[in-house]
């Protein structure tokens, strides 16, 4: 008659030989041995296991039935979960997959609307003899103002809600001193569009962000007027925007004389007025005007000799119009769902 202790301490033992031989299998014939060997009917060793059990004393029979049971149902679920895995690898790896599973919706990426208005801008100058260039964003007090005819402790550096960083410079606050960066860099005649982010510490409202998409043109060569930046904005909002009725205003920036704002008839509204034109019934894309004199001498071109013409428009507003949203804050809150519905 079997010891208890004895007989439980070999059904630990048989235990832990099953569960190596059978999860250890390494092929569906391995593993039909290790069944017959550990789970076979005519010879299994947990039979045997069995048999052993009917003489064990009747104090001793729950603890080893249980300790039993719990070893068989063990190497069972073992055998079933190495069997399926070891048939999975065996099948063609195009069978591998349940094919009667639904497909999964592809998740693909997309380019945000700012992104897309920002390429479609400059294609458009692309054509007209643009080229594309870029500059840093944290910048030196002199790119970003000096240089631009900003006289020192001007309000307009207020007005331009600087963010100063720690030890010196700032980030710009425009993409403008990327003009004084490419004169610097290239000789008359300059034809180039800068788009870049700037930062400014601006409140966020339905029309200001903290940090914002801007694209800077810049054309200098011998006799450019006024006439020729006109004309070519005009052309840009009309291939931009279709038909939509634009405006120029006289304005003001230190770095252009004249300077002018250009308004696009808002979009939203058809000119009737509403919050997206604060009523107004027009929506300002861009500044812009002829190159002051000081900026091109501060960039050592020959102010005497050369003309220039420049603008800076915010994509994010052109997407406004493009797109007609009611607020800016769309662009800039990543909902998904918002972002699907002009996604290409
Ligand atoms: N830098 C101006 C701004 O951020 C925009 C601007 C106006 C750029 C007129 C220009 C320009 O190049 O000629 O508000």
């Amino acid at each position: 008659m079997p010891d208890v202790s004895a007989f439980i301490d070999s059904l630990k033992q048989l235990g832990a030989d099953g569960q190596q031989a059978i999860g250890g299998a390494s092929s569906l014939e391995t593993l039909e041995q290790a069944r017959i060997e550990f789970l076979g009917d005519a010879r299994g060793r947990l039979k045997a296991a069995q048999k052993e059990l009917g003489a064990v004393p009747r104090e001793g029979k729950p603890q080893a039935g249980r300790e039993f049971n719990a070893v068989k149902t063990q190497l069972e679920h073992l055998h079933a979960e190495r069997r399926a895995a070891l048939e999975a690898a065996s099948r063609p790896a195009s069978m591998q997959r349940d094919l009667t599973l639904p497909a999964r919706a592809r998740w693909v990426g997309a380019k945000h609307p700012v992104t897309l208005v920002i390429e479609e801008i400059c294609a458009i100058f692309r054509e007209l003899g643009f080229t594309v260039a870029q500059g840093p964003e944290a910048e030196t007090d002199w790119y970003n103002f000096l240089a631009l005819n900003f006289p020192a402790d001007h309000p307009a550096m207020d007005a331009h809600d600087t963010l100063y960083l720690e030890g010196g410079g700032l980030l710009r606050t425009h993409t403008s001193p990327v003009q004084v960066r490419t004169l610097q860099r290239v000789a008359p005649p300059v034809r180039v569009l800068i788009p870049g982010t700037v930062y400014r510490r601006d409140c966020f409202d339905p029309s200001h962000a903290p940090a914002f998409a801007q694209i800077e043109g810049l054309a200098v060569d011998d006799d450019v007027s006024f006439a020729d930046l006109k004309a070519t904005l005009t052309h840009f909002a009309k291939r931009f925007f279709g038909s939509s009725r634009t405006r120029f205003r006289p304005s003001f920036f230190p770095f252009t004389e004249p300077s002018a704002e250009m308004d696009i008839e808002c979009r939203l509204c058809g000119g009737a007025g509403c919050s997206a034109c604060k009523g107004t019934g027009w929506m300002e894309i861009l500044g812009s005007g002829m190159v002051h004199p000081n900026v091109l001498r501060a960039a050592g071109i020959d102010a005497e000799r050369y003309t220039g013409w420049a603008f800076g428009m915010g994509p994010a507003r052109i997407a406004m119009q493009r797109y007609k949203l009611p607020d800016i804050r769309l662009l800039y809150d990543s909902d998904v769902r918002f972002l699907e519905q002009i996604a290409r």
